[in-house]
């Protein structure tokens, strides 16, 4: 149950904390096959563990990006394919990490003080259908261990909800 969720001590690795996340959002999502509420309580587990600047999902329609759940500052509401890091995701299918957002041609800056990003494609039937997309004020904030967490959560999202 959502009240039961422990969010992890921040003196533990990076890994040991995904490590706990993962169990536990498992468990949320289990007893919930709705995509936003299962949206809505990762963005907030994430921001709420990591303290990043900004977590939330776009959701694919027609040919945009459209603003879903998330947690953090108010954000860009439409994202053209092929656009910024959410775009670019989309296009090629592929989890992006961006170690500095000054350096990606392209980025959407929907915030000022967001310096490093990551986004994943939720991919279902060979189709990008949503973005998992994070922010952090600080540099060169996600790595290998961020990626493979967060595309573990993204394929659980997939699994337990209705699309
Ligand atoms: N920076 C993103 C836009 C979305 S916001 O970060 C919430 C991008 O370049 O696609």
């Amino acid at each position: 149950m959502a009240e039961e969720f422990k969010i992890p001590d921040s003196k533990r690795s990076k890994k040991k904390r995904y490590e706990i996340l993962l169990q536990q959002i498992e468990s949320l999502l289990e007893n919930e096959r709705d995509v936003i509420a299962n949206m809505s309580n990762i963005a907030s587990v994430l921001k709420t563990t990591f303290n990043f600047l900004w977590v939330g999902f776009y959701i694919v329609k027609g040919k945009q990006l459209v603003l879903g759940p998330f947690q953090g500052p108010v954000a860009c509401t439409r994202i053209e394919e092929g656009k910024g890091v959410c775009g670019t995701a989309w296009q090629n299918k592929t989890s992006v990490v961006v170690p500095d957002v000054s350096k990606f041609a392209g980025h959407i800056a929907c915030c000022s003080e967001s310096k490093s990003e990551i986004v994943i494609p939720g991919i279902l039937k060979k189709k990008v259908i949503f973005v998992l997309d994070i922010d952090s004020s600080a540099l060169n904030t996600f790595d290998e261990v961020d990626r493979f967490n967060l595309e573990h959560i993204v394929s659980n999202l997939l699994k337990y909800s209705d699309f």
